[in-house]
């Protein structure tokens, strides 16, 4: 069982989602995959944070960084 460093909260709210939250998950995953870190990082869909007009909302953890406004260029390779 992984015993992961860092949690990525990505919010799966509807606002969130309705800003292309679930591309932001897709993309983070994929650069996890690729710089092979998925036994440190996992990437968490949360519900609302309470701040959907700022979405989408990405935190990370334990680091407490929040992040918003993200794209989904925010996780992607290259
Ligand atoms: S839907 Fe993401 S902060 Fe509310």
């Amino acid at each position: 069982m992984a015993n992961y460093k860092n949690h990525i909260l990505v919010c799966a709210g509807t606002g969130c989602r309705a800003s292309r939250g679930e591309e932001i998950v897709q993309n983070l995953n994929r650069a996890i995959d690729f710089n092979g870190l998925a036994d440190e990082l996992q990437v968490v869909r949360t519900g609302c944070f309470g701040f959907c007009e700022k979405g989408p909302v990405v935190k990370i953890v334990p680091d407490n960084t929040f992040y918003v406004e993200v794209t989904p260029e925010f996780g992607a390779l290259g």
